[in-house]
């Protein structure tokens, strides 16, 4: 094959993207330039997948679609409306799936495992997606305008776990000022951003404490619900977030 005719490498792929969100390590020494996940283990998602049926929201690069794909999931469904620019889209040019897909043929995941749809959470439905052992809503929740009907929707396919992490009003209120000074313990709280109150991003619209984060889980239809923080005494903004498990009762 002429050197003209060469398929780009996956080196110059990924340098093709302009702001990688997720650090993905593809192999042979390559790994995506994002920053996202600030800390892996505090997700708690299972160890072992094996055989579950994931839907990845808000997937953006990937990680997670394939993290539980590399832990053993049958098939992920990512979905995700590109909606996040991060408050500056000129910054981020996010250009639909092409970050994703680089990264999945370089995984080589087939489409048989890894299928990914662009659509809203609120267009969810059993009839186009199937139905769910687990859900991922990771860094999601606060750029949704309603946040409870998108659990009712995750919850309309979701037989089993559902796992959240989301900015959380916990240690930190933008009203309020530095990290430190936010709305710990009960009552549940969730905090409302009509402008770029929060990280200076326009999509980002709520952030519940950590009361609120289990509560609004259990009213979408989930039990046992725990939260937990990412840490204690954050000194970031950024690292004020919150995380929730529940599962479905027993039918
Ligand atoms: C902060 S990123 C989180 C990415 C990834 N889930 C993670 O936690 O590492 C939020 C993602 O959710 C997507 N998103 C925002 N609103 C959405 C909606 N209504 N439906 C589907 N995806 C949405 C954004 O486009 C973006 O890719």
């Amino acid at each position: 094959m002429a050197a003209a005719e060469r398929l780009p490498s996956v080196a110059d792929q990924v340098a093709s993207i302009p702001f990688w969100y997720h650090r993905i390590d593809l192999g042979s020494g390559i790994t995506t330039p994002g920053w996202a996940p600030l800390s892996l283990d505090s997700y708690r998602i299972p160890e072992d997948m094996t055989g579950m049926r994931v839907l990845d929201v808000g997937a953006w690069d990937g990680f997670w679609t394939f993290e539980a794909l590399k832990r053993g999931a049958r098939e992920v469904v990512a979905i995700d409306d590109f909606s996040d620019f991060l408050g500056t889209p000129e910054a981020v040019g996010r250009r639909s799936w092409d970050s994703f897909d680089i990264c999945r043929s370089a995984l080589g995941w087939g489409l048989d495992r890894c299928r990914r749809e662009e659509m809203s959470v609120y267009e969810i439905n059993e009839g186009r997606l199937g139905r769910f052992d687990v859900v991922f809503c990771f860094g999601v929740l606060s750029h949704l305008r309603h946040p409870l009907l998108a659990l009712d929707f995750l919850s309309g396919v979701c037989d089993s776990g559902i796992f959240v992490a989301t900015a959380t009003c916990e240690d930190y209120s933008p009203y309020k000022g530095a990290p430190g000074n936010g709305n710990p313990g009960s009552p549940p709280v969730l905090e409302f951003y009509p402008t770029v109150e929060l990280g200076n991003n326009p999509t980002n619209w709520w952030a519940p404490n950590l009361a609120c984060l289990g509560l609004m889980v259990m009213a979408a239809g989930w039990s046992d619900v725990e939260v937990w923080k990412l840490t204690d005494g954050p000194e970031h903004a950024a690292h004020c977030r919150g995380f929730a498990r529940g599962v479905k009762p027993a039918a």
